[in-house]
This record gives C-alpha cells, sequence and structure tokens, in this order.
C-alpha cells in the first residue's frame, strides 16, 4: 500500500495521545512524574511516540493529560535557562539535543477531567480534531522507526474512509490483555475488514488471536458513536466499544493493518525493562558496548 493518494477523504493532520494515566504500575518513580516521562535509554518514552507521529506526517499533536503533568509540557517547550548555559559553553551537539523536542510538532493539551477511560480520553479530543481523520498513538506502546505502521494505515483510511486499527498475532493465552478482532480478507494486501472487536476477551470467548495494538486512525464517524459508548469493561467508556459499533454499522466500517514489525511495550516494569536493552542493543552509540556485556553478563547468569 502506498501512503500518498488522490483519497476522496480529507487527509489525517491530527495525532491525539491520551497521557492522563495515573502510571500506579511504576510507583514510587512515578510519584511526581509522569510515566511518559520516564527515559527509555536516553529520551522520555512520550518523545518517541511524538516522533513517530511527526515522522508519519502528523504534525499537529493533541495530549490529553491529567494532573501532574506539567512535566511533559515542559518538554516540549524551550528552556531559556538551560539553552544559555549550553550555549556559552559553545556545547552545539547537547544544544541541539534539547531543542528537537520544543521544535518537534504543533503541541496542544487539554485535560481529561474525569478519567473514565480510553473512549473518554478520545472523545476529549473532539473539539481540536472537528470533523477531520486524525490518529490516537498509545504511549506504552513504542514502534520500531524501522518498521513504522502509521503510513500503512493512513494509506487504508485514504482508500476505505474508515477507522483503520493496528492488529497484531499474540500467543493465544495473552489475549485477554487487548481489544481482539475478528476480521475478513478483503482484495487489499495487508488491508482486513474488521467484522467485530472484543475489549480484553478471556482467551476461550476469544473471535481470533489477532490483538489491537495502540495504534488507531479514526474517522470522525468515531465521535458519535462514543457519545453514545456506554461504560464497558472495568467500567470505563472504551474505544473497542465504540469501534465495534462502527465496524458493525453502515458507515464506512473499521479495517485492520497486520503489523509485523518490531515494537516494544513500556506499560510493566519487565515490559519496559526489556524494551530499554532491546532500543539500547540497536543503537549505534551504545549497541556493541551493550551486547557484548549482556553475552558476558548471561554466561555468568548460566554458570
Ligand atoms: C488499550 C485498549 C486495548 C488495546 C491496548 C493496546 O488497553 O483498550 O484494546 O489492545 O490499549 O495497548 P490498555 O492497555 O490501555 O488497558
Amino acid at each position: 500500500m502506498s501512503s500518498m493518494s488522490n483519497s476522496e477523504f480529507p487527509p489525517v493532520r491530527k495525532a491525539v495521545i491520551p497521557v492522563a494515566g495515573l502510571g500506579t504500575r511504576f510507583l514510587p518513580a512515578t510519584k511526581a512524574t509522569p510515566k511518559e516521562m520516564l527515559p527509555v535509554v536516553d529520551k522520555p518514552a512520550i518523545q518517541y511516540v511524538v516522533e513517530e507521529a511527526v515522522a508519519a506526517g502528523l504534525t499537529d499533536v493533541l495530549m490529553v493529560t491529567g494532573r501532574n503533568k506539567r512535566p511533559l509540557e515542559d518538554h516540549f517547550d524551550r528552556v531559556d535557562g538551560l539553552e544559555a548555559a549550553l550555549q556559552a559553553k559553545g556545547d552545539q551537539e547537547k544544544l541541539q539535543l534539547i531543542r528537537e523536542s520544543s521544535e518537534l510538532a504543533d503541541i496542544h493539551f487539554v485535560r481529561q477531567g474525569d478519567p473514565l477511560g480510553l473512549g473518554h480520553a478520545v472523545l476529549k479530543g473532539e473539539q481540536h480534531v472537528g470533523e477531520e481523520p486524525f490518529a490516537v498513538l498509545l504511549g506504552d506502546d513504542l514502534i520500531d522507526e524501522r518498521s513504522p505502521v502509521l503510513p500503512d494505515m493512513i494509506a487504508g483510511y485514504d482508500r476505505t474512509g474508515g477507522s483503520v486499527i493496528a492488529l497484531m498475532e499474540v500467543p493465544h493465552e495473552s489475549i485477554s490483555m487487548y481489544g481482539c478482532a475478528a476480521v475478513q480478507e478483503t482484495e487489499v494486501d495487508g488491508l482486513v475488514r474488521v467484522t467485530d472487536l472484543v475489549e480484553k476477551p478471556d482467551p476461550a470467548d476469544a473471535p481470533s488471536n489477532l490483538a489491537v495494538i495502540g495504534r488507531y486512525v479514526l474517522s470522525p464517524e468515531i465521535f458519535p458513536l462514543l457519545h453514545r459508548t456506554e461504560p464497558g469493561r472495568g467500567d470505563e467508556i472504551q474505544l473497542t466499544d465504540a469501534l465495534k459499533a462502527q465496524a458493525r454499522g453502515d458507515g464506512h466500517g473499521v479495517y485492520g493493518v497486520l503489523f509485523t514489525g518490531e515494537r516494544y511495550d513500556t506499560g510493566d516494569k519487565f515490559s519496559y525493562i526489556k524494551a530499554v536493552i532491546q532500543l539500547a542493543s540497536r543503537r549505534d552509540d551504545l549497541g556493541e558496548e551493550l551486547r557484548t556485556w549482556l553475552k558476558e553478563f548471561v554466561a555468568g547468569l548460566e554458570d
């Protein structure tokens, strides 16, 4: 699929990133620091996500925030004192590093207010997004920049005008941690039609082993559906439930792009540690040293 098209639908230009979560799985680190600011190697997790949106051409970014999220706003802003100090030292390299995040995108913030679920967070973007398609990126999922999925999802929207979700095959017993989709082939390679969705099903009831990962391209049809979505799993307003209504309704429907690239999960401690090691071991500046050390370390464990 190509991401350029002469689509009859309006272009996808905006990204919504829900960041209001409390991050209780990382306490005490997240007592006074948002979990999105935890470093993955040397960049806060949220910066990878914003960079991914920008790389897909989405330079208008709305963050749906909550209390204690000020550091996020500061991270994407200029810091005069620090810049002046680095300038005085002539440290162009670090100056460039700290300016990158403030020059990346046009970032807006809105507060979620009550934490009523992902569907509710997305609804908070309605006014900013308007009658346009938009992407939603969840901060716990990092997608390797060498295997991006958003461009194919945007191409899927351009072709169909429907919402497009990213799907990944997971082991059967893990499906209860994700939204799960039933799908049908389409005539387009790599694009499936979603016929049903369930949020975090018991493996015994799951219609497939296709998990929804934290990337969505949503058509504006989703907003009226979200308004009508009652609290579901966990007593929260689930985006999955609104998408299910869209998949079964008579609008433009819901499609899925099969993701087979590299994804890092920073949502809990164990997967966060794995993400840091995987990303660091692939870096030009750290990788070789880390890989050598890891082999020695693992050999030591085996002894
Ligand atoms: C959310 C969605 C779920 C999706 C997951 C992807 O769940 O509700 O459908 O599979 O993100 O990471 P959460 O992990 O926020 O509970």
